[in-house]
């Protein structure tokens, strides 16, 4: 894919449903009395994954584009291995539900999914009764032998959201009370579909508890846009004087939205109208239009909640005052990607000055890139980041691997030159 330079973001969109909601929704329905049914579902390949698991489980599901049915039942056996594609919410999430099934299931994903660590939900689930092994001691294909379950207390040492959700819904089948308890504050989508779904929860300061045995019931719902898939047009949208850009239907919920502040902070001028709650999730509409960009250091919890956001803002760094430093996300190294060294070997093939740690880096600001032959490495996020960073550049960029993006967001490069100014 070629991006050349550009002059201003301008207009108006509506983005495809969010990704971690989309999955949450998709499986609580699998389990779920009753058909839920979507609108606005996620059009990435990894929610497809998804839907792809819960068919082989049995489940019925009918899509038409963004409109998905799903028919909850009793899981069935399945005949092959669950493929997960690139998937890793899809694996570590539903492998909290395949822990309470009385079957023996196989997930298994594709290169990337396979590099990637499955201890931390393997520690809990086997805690919980379950027999769960993987290849190399933790790496997926993983094999899981399910049954009753027993409720544990989970301190989790690392702040994941998917093993939040893993441990939560092995906990919704297991005899007893299960809790988890996480270093970090991380985004709460499961807690807010449990909840619709008709599960009761409690949350106490860093822990989240709920009851075994709860009966979930259908749902039907919007998906909000998804917040990930707009940090790319926030941050483009951000590096041009004259930008003016709304997102209309856009999902804000507090634990997805550090971006926000982070833009604000640096010195972009946002806005939300029409905010409205469905099913926990509060949804409006955003408007962004620039400031000048200072500069910020990320660190600690803001680094748990922009851990999907952190590849774009690093790579618009060099068009802020003062640069960004990142710093407490040695998790981008376990992503689909090892995205910090993505990202430095990218800003670097633009001509950029940064700075690569084991846990981030640090990238000065007021410097000009120039455009270049940009690595995605396969990863959906590096792609969309870099074509943010090329419209900024002097010259035309080659980015490889672009259709990376269908994983999450297949119509990124359609919709960012619906909006690009030229
Ligand atoms: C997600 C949680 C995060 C995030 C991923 C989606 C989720 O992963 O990076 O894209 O939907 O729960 P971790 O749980 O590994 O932090």
């Amino acid at each position: 894919m070629i991006v050349r330079p550009a002059r201003n973001i301008l207009g108006s969109i509506r983005l495809p449903g969010d990704k971690s909601i989309s999955h949450r929704y998709a499986m609580l329905a699998g389990i779920a009395n009753g058909t839920t049914r979507l609108a606005n579902f996620s059009t990435g390949a990894d929610c497809a994954s998804t839907l792809g698991c819960l068919r082989q489980l049995g489940c019925a599901v009918r899509r038409e584009s963004g409109n998905v049915e799903i028919e909850g039942s009793r899981w069935q056996q399945p005949a092959d291995s669950l493929d997960c594609g690139n998937s890793g919410s899809t694996m570590r999430m539903m492998a909290g539900l395949l822990a309470g099934q009385e079957f023996e299931s196989y997930l298994h994903g594709d290169e990337s999914l396979s590099r990637r660590p499955m201890a931390r939900i393997m520690t809990p689930l086997r805690q919980m009764g379950a027999q769960i092994s993987g290849s190399e001691g933790e790496r997926p294909p993983l094999r899981i032998r399910g049954g009753r379950l027993h409720a544990i207390e989970y301190k989790t040492p690392v702040a994941s959201a998917q093993v939040k959700s893993a441990v939560l819904f092995a906990g919704l089948m297991a005899e007893g009370e299960t809790s988890v308890e996480e270093p970090f504050r991380t985004r709460d989508h499961s807690e807010q579909a449990l909840r619709a779904f008709g599960a009761e929860l409690s949350r106490s300061r860093s822990a989240v508890t709920i009851r075994g045995g709860q009966q979930l019931q259908a749902i039907q719902a919007v998906v909000p846009g998804d917040i990930s898939s707009a940090a790319f047009f926030l941050c483009a949208a951000a590096i041009f004087p004259e930008s003016n850009l709304v997102i209309e239907n856009l999902l804000l919920n507090p634990t997805r939205s550090a971006l926000l502040d982070v833009l604000t902070g640096l010195g972009a001028h946002l806005s939300v109208i029409n905010l409205e709650e469905h099913h926990g999730e509060l949804v409006g509409t955003l408007k962004i239009a620039y400031g000048a960009l200072k500069g910020a250091t990320i660190q600690g919890g803001q680094s748990v909640s922009l851990i999907d956001e952190l590849p774009v803002l690093a790579a618009i760094a060099p068009y802020t005052r003062d640069g960004i430093e990142i710093q407490d996300a040695k998790e981008l190294r376990v992503k689909e990607s090892d995205r910090i060294a993505l990202v430095a070997k990218n800003l670097c093939a633009m001509g950029a000055e940064c700075e690569e740690r084991e846990d981030g880096l640090r990238v000065p600001g007021q410097q000009r890139l120039r455009g270049a032959e940009i690595d995605s490495g396969g990863d959906h996020r590096i792609a969309m980041a870099f074509a943010v960073a090329a419209l900024g550049a002097e010259g035309e960029s080659r980015i490889h691997g672009a259709e990376a993006a269908r994983i999450s967001f297949p119509e990124f490069f359609e919709m960012l030159e619906s909006v690009t100014e030229r």
